[in-house]
């Protein structure tokens, strides 16, 4: 029963008591083991969804009027769906569902009302174990659980029976964060959080949104999520000039190789083509990085996880030296973590700039690990260090 759920009553004190019985959601984050900053560029990457998350208590209404709590963030957000009222707001968390509910009433516009999605109001309160701002994909577990949410209402029973709607709603919310947030991230966090799936990681092709499961589970080695706790800084503005960089290394590769759709489609050698020293940079972490998923996903289904951490280690060389987006605080934990004895690689994961990394260790070293890279980092960095174990889990869902 749903409202023995402990978070019944915390909505009960946020709203009141519901006019009908409370629904229960969750929605994961996610880490990337391989394929950074190629999803925006027609290449290959390889999530996996996590267990930490968003969680949602629902209560639908017959009100116009839908209200959004977070325990985590300030202030209310309220939508009076009658008013169309879409402005940005100043709490910056409630520009992601407001964004998501802004592009599924275009939709609905767009479509003469066929789709009936926003025809009811109601209550949703918020909580997260997902750190925000940490590169562990809080926004696209925030704008899926809301895409989630609102298209259940009506259409629960196709979102069993029809996968693809699940890939539907990661478009539309990557519509709402390139569009209505103005970050011009791929699609790879949205997809992840939309399709995770228990013990495998998802090998995605950003070009034509073709994927496979690869199985992702070990005894041997534990994946760990290291949160660096830097507050990440200017990540709009530097993810939108990274974008911006790989698109002139594109125009200016399409001179001479106009079959070059995108920027992972170029060989290494094309890239001669590019004469400026930081767009050459740029275009080969690209290219190089592309070829390491595909490795990655290779390495795991053979099983060779060894292969696996020397790719992170690769990765993590070239997202610092080639495309530039780590930082001292990154630098220092990764390199820490690399030199630990059971540590079988390690690199920063998402957007960078601050925010996460991940490792592979040796399960039975894990312990030793995280005590002497905890210490190791605040005398080095004097910054606290949050270590969580992570596996691969199932995207958005209800929850009983
Ligand atoms: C962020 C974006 C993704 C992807 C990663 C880097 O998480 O939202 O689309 O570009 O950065 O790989």
């Amino acid at each position: 029963m749903s409202s023995n759920n402990p978070r019944y009553q915390q909505f009960i004190d946020f709203f009141g008591t519901p006019q009908q019985e409370v629904q229960h959601f969750f929605s994961p984050g996610r880490v990337n083991l391989m394929g950074e900053h190629v999803d925006y560029n027609g290449g290959q990457v390889l999530p996996i969804a996590i267990p930490q998350g968003i969680a949602a208590t629902v209560a639908w209404n017959d009100s116009r009027i839908i209200r959004i709590r977070s325990m985590q963030g300030e202030g209310e957000l309220v939508i009076d769906l009658s008013d169309e009222g879409y402005g940005k707001r100043s709490e910056h968390w409630q520009n992601y569902p407001l964004g998501v509910i802004y592009t599924l009433w275009k939709r609905q516009q767009n479509l003469k009302n066929h789709l009936r999605i926003l025809d009811a109001g109601c209550d949703i309160l918020l909580d997260s174990n997902l750190p925000a701002e940490s590169g562990l994909s809080s926004s696209a577990a925030l704008e899926m659980l809301i895409a989630f949410v609102i298209f259940s209402r009506n259409y629960a029973q196709k979102l069993k029976d029809i996968p693809s709607i699940r890939v539907t709603l990661a478009l539309l919310c990557q519509k709402a964060e390139n569009n209505f947030v103005g970050v011009q991230s791929g699609i790879m966090d949205q997809f992840a959080v939309a399709m995770g799936q228990h013990n495998n990681a998802i090998l995605l092709d950003c070009q034509t949104l073709k994927f496979q499961y690869v199985p992702f589970q070990s005894r041997k080695y534990t994946l760990l999520i290291l949160n660096s706790n830097k507050p990440r800084q200017l990540t709009e503005s530097k993810y939108n000039e990274r974008k911006s960089e790989c698109d002139q290394a594109l125009a200016i590769l399409q001179q001479q190789y106009p079959h070059i759709k995108n920027l992972c489609e170029a060989q290494l050698v094309e890239l001669d083509a590019i004469p400026f020293d930081i767009l050459y940079r740029r275009a080969y972490h690209v290219v190089t990085e592309n070829q390491r998923t595909v490795a990655a996903a290779k390495a795991l289904v053979e099983n060779d996880w060894l292969r696996l951490g020397e790719l992170f280690n690769e990765s993590q060389f070239s997202l610092r030296d080639m495309y530039e987006v780590t930082g001292f605080e990154l630098d220092m934990l990764v390199e820490l973590a690399q030199q630990l004895e059971g540590c079988i690689g390690a690199r920063m994961t998402g957007a960078g700039f601050g925010g996460c990394a991940i490792a592979l260790v040796e399960t039975d070293k894990v312990t030793d690990f995280k005590i002497t890279l905890a210490l190791q980092y605040q005398k080095l960095v004097q910054l606290p260090l949050s270590i969580y174990e992570a596996t691969a889990e199932n995207g958005v869902d209800t929850v009983a």
